[in-house]
């Protein structure tokens, strides 16, 4: 399997790897297919993502989806981030082999499943802003 020199960058140095304890939202999904987990904190002031953070118990492709993820989101608004597909997940990592692509689809939807998980803390009903979250367990 060839991996890209940015898949690699980020596997060996990922970026926005921890938590955040007092996060706004939190997302989490899962691929029961391959038992990998990825969380994702946001804390947001205003409409922004100020700051971002991962958990991934996954595969090297998992977590260089999770970091690029992260750095693409952080310091945006948040309707901007909601626009991150994993289509642009794979682009920014300059390609994925394709039995790996599952691992990008994975962060697009924690990162939206902490966003509507903030607006829900929020009191807001997430729904009409997000949409439909890709069934939150990916598909291989
Ligand atoms: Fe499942 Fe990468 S192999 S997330």
């Amino acid at each position: 399997m060839q991996y890209s020199e940015k898949v690699l960058e980020h596997f060996s140095n990922p970026q926005n790897v921890g938590e955040i304890p007092d996060a706004d939202g939190v997302g989490e999904v899962g691929s029961p297919a391959c038992g990998d987990i990825m969380k994702i904190f946001i804390k947001v002031d205003g409409n922004i993502i100020k700051d971002v953070k991962f958990k991934t118990f996954g595969c090297g492709a998992a977590i260089a989806t999770s970091s690029i993820a992260t750095e693409m989101i952080k310091g945006k608004p948040i309707e901007e981030a909601l626009k991150l597909t994993n289509k642009a997940v794979v682009e920014a990592l300059e390609g994925l082999p394709s039995v790996k692509i599952h691992c990008s689809v994975l962060a697009e939807q924690a990162v939206k499943s902490a966003i509507s998980d903030y607006y829900t803390r929020m009191g807001i009903d997430p729904g009409p802003i997000i949409g439909d979250i890709p069934d939150p367990h990916c598909i291989i």
